[in-house]
């Protein structure tokens, strides 16, 4: 069996007295993707904050391919692989979604500062940028301004954004919120196709549970800061507390 591409060991974050992320473990294996659900307030946030090196751990580790990233900062973490959906407020909205997708893909060839000219310029990039569309069904989109697109596919621009780093680990953090169903659906079949076909691991937070049932290998309950059950889709759907509080189990909710 292949080693876990993540793991993670008794990770807390306190802010004063309270934990928002208290004692979780957990191994991720490659090309696994797992969900992480939980109510408003439950710690994925501050989970992802961690583990993209956002925030130092209170207690506990973190170590990625065998390596102890603990309280590394985000660029090193995300030079190791790791790399979370950039908010839609990076996207360039004067740039074309190409260009967008170029300045990723230099920011990643190391070249950030010059990378306007150097993306403008450079074939290889182009073609890579282009290759990434394709594979986001983006193509049609590529000319256009960041800026005049829905918001439905600047969010998959944010996703092309994240390929671009070439990541092993991808963290998306809500990545259908705001989405047509439509849209929702390219997201699901997108990361069902890369989870497939490309050397990727996803942890996705979701509210959409169809999106949760439709993309996940094992899901991750949090609650109050703590992992409250981690099993695979049918386990969890199982689980009494899981349905009373996120599945809306009428029965269970009026029992007292
Ligand atoms: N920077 C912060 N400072 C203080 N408290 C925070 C901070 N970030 C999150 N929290 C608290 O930590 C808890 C978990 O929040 P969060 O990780 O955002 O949960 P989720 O993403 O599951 O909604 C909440 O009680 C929240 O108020
Ligand atoms: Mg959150």
């Amino acid at each position: 069996m292949n080693p876990p591409l993540l793991q993670v060991k008794n990770l807390t974050k306190r802010f004063g007295g309270v934990a928002a992320v208290s004692d979780v473990s957990l191994d991720v294996m490659p090309r696994e993707t797992l969900a992480i659900i939980g109510p408003n307030g439950a710690g994925k946030t501050t989970f992802y904050n961690m583990l993209s090196g956002r925030m130092a751990p209170t207690e506990g580790a973190i170590i990625l391919e065998g390596k102890d990233i603990t309280g590394q900062p985000p660029h090193r973490i995300s030079r190791m692989g790791v790399s979370r959906s950039f908010q839609i407020n990076n996207i360039f909205n004067e740039m074309t979604v190409r260009e967008n997708v170029e300045v990723a893909l230099t920011a990643y060839h190391r070249d950030s500062r010059r990378w306007a000219n150097i993306a403008s310029r450079n074939t290889p990039i182009q073609q890579e940028a282009d290759a990434i569309l394709e594979r986001l069904s983006l193509s049609d989109l590529a000319s256009r301004r960041a800026g005049v697109i829905s918001y439905g596919d600047k969010r998959l621009v944010e996703i092309a954004m994240v390929l671009a780093t070439r990541p092993h680990l991808v963290l998306l953090d809500e990545p259908t919120a705001g989405m047509t169903p439509d849209e929702t659906h390219r997201v699901t079949a997108l990361v069902n196709a890369l989870a497939t076909t490309g050397d990727y691991t996803f942890l996705i937070t979701e509210h959409d549970m169809s999106v949760v049932f439709d993309v996940a290998d094992r899901i991750l309950v949090m609650h109050r800061g703590q992992k409250l059950v981690l099993g695979t889709p049918q386990e969890v759907k199982a689980h009494p507390e899981v349905r009373r509080a996120y599945l809306g189990d009428a029965e269970e909710e009026i029992a007292p």
